[in-house]
């Protein structure tokens, strides 16, 4: 008899969490409604939870007690904006570099900063792309987790805050360096990928949304809870909007992905948001 287990996954990404922001709250109410309505079976945060945790380690706290809020197992990754940025390809050098500091905030509140749980025939796993390129020795132990988690006999769904490409692995760099994984840790990510049941990749980081086919592996852009980016600071890849993916994987492996936008959520832009980065 066929396994008709069914797995939901709400994607929840770049929800910019901190106190004093009404319309940031605003659309995290909306979604904590309609998964709290919906009720899944698991929700995964792509990262960015915080509006700026390196400069203001309280806004973890904030975020934390929010997520709370949803009242459904929720697995958490980090972005930039919650332990720092990676270097990038080229000289890249981020304002806010990933390092112990921050690492160690995440830690007090959320634990870890990967994770791998195995639900209805499923390992869903979550890693900390703000490592990579760091020389960090997280980055090394990051990486032998994740050669033997990935080494199960079922499909796997993996999440991660940054794309790791645009259109197929082997574009070359963007011009735009903080946008995607670094090159070499891409391929490297690749190598992992192909040698391993992953079915799909989620990511947020660009506050747009979008479907990508790629060697048999959907990548699914999450977007943002929070704002959007609009054309003058940002080049249009997706559809610029506020809402969540809503993930629904078979047992036998099958894939499909929705985009949810929650009736009350806006399409902040983030212009027009001054609390958020001034
Ligand atoms: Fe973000
Ligand atoms: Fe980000």
């Amino acid at each position: 008899m066929a396994d008709t287990r069914r797995l939901r996954i709400a994607q929840i990404s770049d929800t910019h969490l901190a106190p004093g922001q009404a319309e940031v709250d605003a659309n995290f109410d909306a979604l904590a409604a309609w998964i709290r309505a919906e009720s899944p079976d698991l929700v995964v945060h792509s990262g960015d939870v915080t509006r700026d945790a390196p400069g203001v380690p309280e806004e973890l706290d904030y975020a934390a007690a929010r997520l709370a809020e949803l009242g459904v197992e929720t697995l958490v990754i980090p972005g930039n904006h919650d332990v720092g940025d990676n270097p990038g390809d080229g000289d890249y050098a981020p304002a806010s570099p990933v390092g112990p500091g921050p690492l160690a905030a995440w830690a007090r509140v959320f634990g870890a900063d990967r994770f791998a749980r195995d639900i209805a025939g499923w390992r869903v796993v979550g890693i900390d792309a703000q490592l990579f390129l760091s020389g960090l020795p997280e980055e090394a132990a990051q990486w032998d987790w994740l050669e033997e988690t990935l080494a199960v006999p079922g499909p796997v769904a993996l999440f991660t805050h940054k794309p790791l490409f645009r259109e197929t692995p082997d574009e070359p760099a963007d011009p735009t360096p903080f946008r995607y994984a670094p090159m070499g840790p891409r391929a490297r990510m690749m190598d992992l990928i192909r040698g391993a049941d992953v079915r799909l990749v989620g990511c947020g980081h660009v506050h747009q949304t979008r479907q990508v086919t790629a060697e048999g592996v959907i990548h699914g852009w999450c977007p943002a809870s929070a704002f959007v980016i609009p054309d003058a600071h940002q080049p249009r890849i997706g559809d610029k909007l506020c809402g969540l993916l809503d993930w629904r994987l078979g047992a036998d492996g099958s894939v499909d992905c929705r985009l949810v936008r929650p009736a009350t959520m806006g399409d902040h832009d983030i212009t027009e948001l001054p609390k958020m980065y001034g």
